[in-house]
């Protein structure tokens, strides 16, 4: 199992987007720490155009997070969508994860909210003994950008930081197709296929990432 933390503390990155849309095109449930369930309503809209439910679980407690990642089987992974704010479960999350895939944009505000979650990943590898790190993934930018040095620059100096290639444009189609209840992958409009290739680059960096870890693993 390898279980991959979209995380962020800072709100509003687009976290819950790319959640939906990495499992749904990985076929892997959803472990919702976000208390305003987005993705819940996006389920919704989902059934009711008669799509296959995503499994979307909701732990209401510490407790029931470990417990039901305990249970769950070795084989699959599993996609957890955590909120934009600090918590011990949301730590927790930090802490087991196999991979954190943690979405900014080329904002300054962005970027200074990358050193204040660092400071938590930090704080994190140091109380558990380990490289708790993170990998970023741009979002939500202009479709014409194509200069991101500040963020690459920025991620060279801190240590727990990695940037992925994949970048995520700002496009229209993935809320149009969220609002059918459905992943970017499952949306056929001829538009959406830069929105599909971006997140079908991110799965693939992502299993890439998992296979390494795991040969390393034995
Ligand atoms: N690549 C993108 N293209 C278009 N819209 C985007 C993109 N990424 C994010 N958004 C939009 O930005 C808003 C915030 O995204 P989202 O809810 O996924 O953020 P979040 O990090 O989960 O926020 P929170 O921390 O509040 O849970 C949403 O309206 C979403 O549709
Ligand atoms: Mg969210």
């Amino acid at each position: 199992m390898a279980v991959i933390v979209v995380a962020h503390s800072k709100g509003g990155v687009g976290k819950s987007l790319i959640a939906w849309n990495l499992a749904i095109a990985k076929n892997t449930p959803i472990l919702d720490l976000d208390y305003q369930k987005s993705l819940v309503f996006a389920n919704k809209f989902r059934i009711n155009n008669d799509y296959k439910a995503i499994k979307i679980m909701q732990p209401t407690s510490q407790k029931e997070f470990i417990d039901f990642l305990e249970e769950y089987p070795e084989d699959k992974d599993i996609v957890v969508d955590v909120g934009g704010f600090d918590s011990s479960t949301n730590r927790v999350a930090l802490f087991i994860a196999d991979i954190i895939i943690t979405p900014v944009n080329e904002d300054m505000q962005e970027i200074a909210g990358l050193i204040k979650f660092h400071a938590t990943l930090e704080e994190l590898s140091t109380k558990m003994n380990k490289k708790v790190k993170a990998h970023i993934v741009i979002n939500n930018v202009n479709p014409n950008s194509k200069d991101f040095a500040i963020v690459s620059d920025f991620s060279d100096k801190y240590e727990l930081y990695e940037k992925l290639n994949t970048v995520i444009a700002r496009r229209a189609d993935f809320s149009k197709a969220m609002k059918e209840g459905l992943g970017i992958t499952e949306y056929t409009k001829d538009s959406s296929n830069k929105a599909r290739q971006s997140i079908l680059s991110l799965k693939k960096e992502i299993d890439i990432h998992i296979k390494n870890m795991e040969k390393i693993d034995g």
